[in-house]
């Protein structure tokens, strides 16, 4: 592995779940792998579960680690090639991605979409400057687009609960939310779904469709409640429109998830990366419940970022 950005920087799914798994059991067997090596985190945005595990697993894997909450304490960084910065900006970020490959081994940006232009968010501007000038390898930890690190930690919790011969059913389903959020978690787990041995399932109402570049084969239904039936997994997230881009057009229909909707699945678990706003895109009942795996889902980033990790330092 040379980048992690998606999951087409995996060569054999099931192979990394595995591995993921194996770190799990025995999370220091490869203390010495990251001896003297640094690795350098980038947040251009907040982040709870993505600093603190990516922290730990590196911690696993004996590398130091420095991070930057460049939003907040770095200079304003130019994305443009060829600016004339005599605007806000300061430090550009071609500057910036080659000092950082002088002082990192391993190197992971956050940076999320401006939810003001799709070109320019699906692009990817920021996240390709970071890979175009850093000498070194560089991991998501969440971009415009996609989440992948959340999402390979989102397959190995589905594979730990899941163990019966024939493939789960699992949902994708769209919830409320106050505010837009970006579509980066629903279009990386789209595209990690798509890639297992499951029956994949997105509900959302209209005008929410997400972009067929990361749901192509996937079952896509404005019915919540027809599929929701029998199914194993239910995934809840928001995310704002991807064709009226950024809004949150009003829905009519009430698309929060509850007890009674989840008698129609089979005793399914519920999933959600966090943050989440409680009560509002999920019920307290729901995420405090038996059948939350919200807190396992976090845990299991832990192990996502170390496999990721060794795959680059190897
Ligand atoms: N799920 C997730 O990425 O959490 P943070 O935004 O807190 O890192």
């Amino acid at each position: 592995m040379e980048k992690f950005t998606s999951i087409k920087d995996i060569k054999n799914l099931d192979e990394i779940i595995q591995q993921a798994c194996d770190i799990k059991i025995n999370p220091h067997a490869d203390a010495a792998l990251g001896k003297n090596k640094t690795l350098g985190l980038i947040f251009m945005n907040p982040s709870f579960r993505t600093r603190l595990s990516t922290q730990k697993a590196a911690m696993n894997l004996g590398m130091n680690v420095i991070v930057l909450n460049i939003s907040q304490e770095g200079w304003k960084l130019e994305m443009q090639d060829g600016a004339v910065m005599n605007g806000e900006t300061v430090e550009h970020v071609k500057d910036a991605a080659a000092i950082l490959s002088v002082y990192c081994d391993v190197v992971g940006v956050r940076c999320f979409p401006e939810l003001k232009s799709k070109e320019m968010d699906y692009s990817e501007q920021v996240l390709n400057q970071f890979l175009k000038h850093c000498k070194c390898p560089v991991i998501s930890l969440e971009s415009a687009t996609l989440h992948p690190l959340q999402s390979l930690a989102d397959v190995l919790t589905i594979k730990e609960n899941w163990n019966r011969p024939h493939k789960p059913k699992v949902v994708l389903t769209w919830a409320p939310h106050i505010k837009a959020l970006p579509q980066a978690v629903p279009n990386s787990f789209s595209e990690w779904m798509i890639q297992s041995d499951v029956d994949f399932v997105i509900a959302h109402p209209e005008g929410y469709e997400l972009s067929s570049e990361f749901t192509e084969g996937a079952t896509i239904t404005t019915d919540q409640d027809q599929a929701l039936l029998n199914a194993d997994f239910v995934y809840v997230k928001n995310w704002s429109s991807y064709t009226n881009y950024g809004e949150m057009s009003l829905v009519k229909e009430d698309w929060l998830l509850t007890p009674e909707k989840m008698k129609a699945t089979n005793n399914a678990k519920i999933m959600h990366c966090l943050p989440v706003r409680r009560n509002i895109e999920l019920l307290d009942e729901l995420l405090d419940g038996p059948n939350s795996l919200v807190y396992q889902q976090a845990e299991n980033r832990i192990y996502a970022a170390q496999i990721v990790l060794k795959q680059l330092l190897k």
